[in-house]
């Protein structure tokens, strides 16, 4: 079923670049593995212009600094999955992800087109949005991780890792700031 969906994938969306891993179909977990960095490149891309959004329209500056952060770590996360994929011989190009362009369509319309009586519900919102976000690309980022770790590419595997925990750390911070204020400002 998997096999369905990639090959279905594919023709919305050709490729841009060639990718000599995929020109005999995914065969081999090294395929995979390289189809979900490609895959994730695509969602850090898509991703990054719209958490400088988000911090525009933020009002609490604890908030507006944490997505400072996020964008400088999605900017990150691009290039350590650029430079994984050109290691390994292929473009970072090479696929679009549908799953982060949904997110970020739901933070724009959840966010940027709403219209908030009320600024700290406002900034709620945006902290709802920016994690589902997270969370897609920390689900993403520990399956590589944890593909990297079976192949046993080991620089890969450090890359991977201090990604993910940078990335769990911004999450972390922005539950703290809803937990820590956010919310009960929202509730008032
Ligand atoms: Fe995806």
């Amino acid at each position: 079923m998997a096999g369905r969906n990639v090959r279905r994938r594919r023709t919305l969306f050709p490729q841009t670049q060639s990718n000599p891993m995929k020109e005999n179909g995914m065969n081999t977990l090294k395929d995979l593995y390289l189809d979900q960095i490609q895959d994730l490149y695509s969602a850090t891309r898509q991703s990054r212009d719209i958490v400088i959004e988000l911090e525009k329209a933020a009002t609490n500056e604890e908030l507006k600094e944490a997505l400072h952060k996020g964008h400088n770590g999605i900017s990150a996360g691009m290039d350590v999955m650029a430079g994984i994929a050109r290691k390994h011989d292929v473009s970072p190009d090479g696929e679009h992800c549908k799953g982060m362009e949904g997110l970020v369509a739901e933070a724009r319309a959840h966010v940027l087109e709403e219209e908030f009586g009320d600024s700290d519900v406002k900034d709620a919102m945006i902290i709802t949005q920016y994690q589902r976000m997270a969370h897609y690309a920390i689900a993403g980022y520990g399956c590589v991780k944890a593909f990297a770790e079976r192949l046993g590419l080991d620089e890969d595997v450090q890359l991977l890792d201090r990604h993910l925990s940078n990335t769990y750390d911004g999450d972390e911070k922005l539950t703290d700031l809803a937990k820590g204020g956010i919310n009960k400002a929202a509730a008032a």
